[in-house]
């Protein structure tokens, strides 16, 4: 999937505009690339490195911290578990919400799961993009409709 990919935090704006800078690290060079981000659609049948590295997005309509006014999104990667090694790891997930960028969250590998959560503002409908960087097979990418 096409993207444009900033050259120094591979961010990945997939809205297909170029941002005059990064909302992640503020560099303004980017790299367009047509095949920028792995989905689901580039196997016709999902292999174990596609069940490992796809982020599997759930959303909770009931949050428990802020009942009245927000919605749970839980990124995991993937549907099989992806390893936290030193050598090999899941580095960031960056959430979009319309495929405008909402947030990123960064992992360290000795101590954390390849999950993240956010609390989304009541009222939001449309699409939730997730987009994962592991350190050796590259960048991924899922949505869903909310
Ligand atoms: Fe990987």
């Amino acid at each position: 999937m096409k993207g444009i990919v900033c050259k120094v935090c591979s961010y990945v704006a997939i809205n297909e505009i170029v941002p005059e800078q990064c909302p992640v690290c503020g560099a303004k060079s980017f790299i367009e690339k047509d095949d920028a981000l792995k989905t689901s659609a580039d196997k016709a049948e999902k292999g174990e490195t596609e069940k490992k590295h796809i982020p599997d997005i759930k959303i909770h309509k009931a949050c428990g911290l802020i009942p009245d006014a927000c919605n749970d999104v839980h990124v995991k990667i993937g549907e099989i578990l992806h390893p936290m090694l030193t050598e090999h790891n899941i580095q960031h997930v960056d959430l979009y919400a319309n495929r405008e960028f909402i947030s990123r969250v960064m992992f360290t590998p000795d101590r954390l799961n390849p999950v993240a959560s956010i609390h989304l503002k009541s009222g939001f409908s449309g699409k939730l993009a997730a987009v994962e960087l592991c350190n050796v097979h590259g960048l991924w990418f899922n949505e869903v409709d909310f």
